[in-house]
């Protein structure tokens, strides 16, 4: 199978984590020069913001960055139905309520004007997330936090290497969340980051990800063990260094299998509108005026061809058991595009060989 994601590791991650193994220091708890830091500095360069701080998963980036920001009981946030459930699991778990917004048709990403609508007196922040790996348009978003005084808290767990207006992903939010889950353009297997330019959050995150405490045992706040360990920092540090050959091969791919099914009148393809640089995390297309039903037969066709096609996001979050109660209304445009959309393999294994298979493939079943 030509999977949709993979990890790509070899000798320089396994002989990092051998170094901490051998050196005994697992944690960076109690401990300065770590690998967490020193991971920490290069993908705030990286990022090209003042501070990151390394957590255990994207979904605990979200959730202290809520913390942080003040979100709580009686706080409302507004963010996107059509992504991964984390974006409002993490709302949820700081005790605050999520209200969905429609996205755009074009992009899959939040729509700023339905964010504007959406705020209310008790809106505290809005979480857009850079789908696929497309940042939002953050300019309208600035201007709607700008006027409302809300905190912009960006999910950019797909958007490693991804640019808006010449500047990474992560860069014009409050605070940008980041995960390097196993499938994700950069892998610690698990893990998370939290990017930041404001002096006062970085003031309150490392002690927040680490039992609120500022000297050892004694906290001064609400925390938690949010903490990432140095053999997951040390695979991040190889990655990162790796991660403009991948996100190369990733556009690569992406312009071929772009090129090649150009001509396929039921698709639709992915958009990169000017100015932006896609880190395309997933290639996802869309089959135009299609039922759910025959997209999964064209999904499952794929997969006996040994083609992982996958789909993101078959339930928007707004229609899923638990969190229905949290929406009233329907949001049109999310709930048509899960019906519509599925992905495609691009990650850097995979070869032009391969995507000429997958274009003729894909071709031929629509055929
Ligand atoms: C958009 C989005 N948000 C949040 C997360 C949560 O990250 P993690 O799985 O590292 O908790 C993910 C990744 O899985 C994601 O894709």
């Amino acid at each position: 199978m030509i999977s949709i994601n993979k990890p790509l590791l070899d000798e320089r991650e396994v002989e990092a984590v051998a170094r901490v193994l051998r050196s005994g220091r697992l944690t960076s708890r109690t401990e300065s020069g770590s690998m967490v830091a020193q991971f920490e500095t290069a993908f705030a360069e990286f990022v090209r913001t003042k501070h990151a701080f390394a957590v255990n998963n994207g979904t605990a980036a979200l959730y202290l960055s809520l913390l942080a920001s003040k979100v709580g009981p009686g706080s409302e946030v507004v963010l996107p139905s059509f992504t991964f459930v984390s974006t409002a699991e993490a709302v949820v778990l700081a005790d605050a309520t999520p209200v969905f917004v429609d996205i755009d048709p074009e992009t899959y990403n939040t729509d700023p004007e339905e964010v504007e609508k959406a705020v209310t007196g008790k809106t505290r922040a809005i979480i857009p997330v850079d789908l696929y790996g497309l940042p939002v348009e953050m300019k309208t978003f600035n201007e709607v936090a700008e006027k409302h005084g809300l905190i912009i808290i960006e999910d950019a767990a797909q958007a490693h290497g991804a640019q808006y207006a010449g500047k990474p992903a992560g860069s014009f939010a409050d605070l940008a969340c980041w995960s390097f889950y196993a499938s994700k353009n950069l892998t610690t297997g698990e893990g998370g980051m939290i990017t930041t330019n404001s002096d006062e959050f970085a003031e309150k995150l490392p002690s927040m990800r680490s039992h609120g405490e500022n000297e050892e045992y004694i906290s001064s706040m609400v925390g938690g063990n949010f903490r990432m360990p140095e053999m997951e920092a040390a695979i991040g540090s190889v990655q990162l260094q790796k991660l403009p050959a991948f996100l190369e091969r990733r556009q690569r791919n992406a312009e071929r299998l772009a090129a090649k099914l150009q001509k396929v009148k039921d698709l639709k393809l992915p958009i990169v509108p000017e100015g932006y640089i896609h880190s395309w995390y997933l290639f996802t297309v869309r089959l135009k005026d299609s039922t759910e039903k025959k997209r999964d037969e064209i999904v499952e066709e794929l997969r006996k061809l040994g083609i992982g096609a996958t789909v993101y996001y078959r339930v928007p979050i707004h229609m899923m058991p638990f969190y229905r109660k949290y929406c009233i209304t329907h949001l049109p445009n999310t709930e048509k595009a899960a019906t519509q959309v599925f992905s495609l393999p691009i990650h850097p294994a995979v070869t032009a060989k391969q995507i000429d298979f997958i274009a003729d493939s894909l071709q031929n079943l629509l055929q």
